[in-house]
């Protein structure tokens, strides 16, 4: 099968398309021919081996696939002829096949493209957490996301209404990505340059209730200051490279809290855990409350270009492969 495979540490122009065996099908394993990948800043970052999770070399891109299901274990809640989305939880999915655990399965709702499919999965059930696990986001609150055009920015701005929330801030870098921003459903959006004040004066000087950050960097203590009281940081990543510090007096004072969020890492101890907010999330997406992500399309051929747009930050709203 064809496959984007990176076999040397060297970024993402190093990635390229090889033919290699079809991967195994294991007992109990879904196989799906997968149609599309998606991919997210992860992948950029285990390009370069920065990435907490160091996979074998060589190794096939991508961490989720949308696809038909070619076979699947009798007692799987998907059989051969779905239309499915599925995470293959790093690596493997920029491949024409990919087998998979069923609990990383999921069946994609009829009136969602499978190029959109590819590209929903793994950030919008990392947006259900932070916000409805860690934020723990109540009905009309506000909600201010960083990187708002990104892949976890778009998703934020297409899933915060129809989780509940009131308001939602887009923070982004550019007017071309305000642009994105509003289109994904942003109810306001701000310039990265000057962001707080602006954000201050939105709200009339009372702040917001959830800041979901995947950027962290120097936003981080403006981030901590544009808090309502009783308001949440949340840390999803750092893509602008530098990780922030805290000084907690800062939330002593205005009693808020800055939040953990590793979506991976709650999956990896709760296994029941992706189907609970499949079964959730997915029925908004079937009555169409969480609208389908419109990605950016790459062909396989073009792997490398995909996963360097989110490195060199030119990339808008997510990102996709089409593998056939
Ligand atoms: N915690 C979790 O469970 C979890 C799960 C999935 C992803 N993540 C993390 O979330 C972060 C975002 O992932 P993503 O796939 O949404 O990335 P993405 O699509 O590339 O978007 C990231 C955004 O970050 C902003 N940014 C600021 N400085 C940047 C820089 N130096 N280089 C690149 N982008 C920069 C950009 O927005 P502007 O240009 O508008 O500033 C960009 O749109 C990553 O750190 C990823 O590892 C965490």
């Amino acid at each position: 099968m064809r496959a984007a495979q990176v076999s040397k540490l060297e970024g993402p122009e190093a990635i390229e398309v090889v033919d290699i065996p079809e991967p195994q099908a294991f007992p109990g394993g879904v196989v799906i021919d997968v149609h599309a990948a998606g991919v997210a800043f992860p992948d950029v970052l285990m390009t370069r081996g920065l990435y907490q999770l160091k996979p074998e070399m060589p190794y096939v891109v991508g961490g989720e696939v949308a696809g038909v299901v070619r076979s699947a274990p009798e007692d799987a809640h998907v059989r051969a002829g779905d239309r499915v989305v599925a995470l293959t939880m790093l690596g493997n999915a920029l491949a024409e096949v990919a087998v998979v655990s069923p609990r990383t399965v999921f069946a994609l709702p009829d009136n969602i493209s499978l190029e959109a499919g590819a590209g929903l999965v793994f950030n919008d059930l990392t947006v259900h957490f932070c916000l409805r696990n860690r934020g723990r986001l109540a009905e009309g609150e506000s909600v201010l996301v960083h990187g708002a055009a990104g892949g976890v920015g778009t998703s934020t701005l297409r899933m915060a209404a129809a989780l509940g929330a009131g308001r939602v801030i887009a923070v982004v870098s550019t007017p071309e990505k305000a642009e994105v921003a509003r289109a994904s459903g942003a109810t306001d959006v701000v310039l990265a340059d000057g962001w707080l004040a602006a954000v201050k004066e939105l709200t009339g000087g009372r702040g917001v209730d959830i800041v979901l950050d995947p950027v962290g960097g120097d936003r981080f203590t403006d981030s901590v200051r544009s808090l309502a009281a009783g308001g949440r940081l949340l840390v999803v990543g750092f893509t602008a490279g530098e990780i922030p510090t805290v000084k907690v007096n800062r939330l002593l004072l205005k009693n808020v809290e800055v939040v953990g969020a590793a979506w991976g890492e709650w999956v990896g101890s709760h296994p029941n855990y992706l189907q609970e907010q499949w079964a959730e999330v997915g029925p908004l997406l079937a009555a169409g409350k969480i609208a389908p992500p419109e990605p950016v399309l790459y062909p396989l051929d073009r792997a490398a270009d995909a996963v360097a747009s989110l490195d060199n930050r030119t990339a808008t709203g997510k990102v996709v492969v089409t593998i056939r």
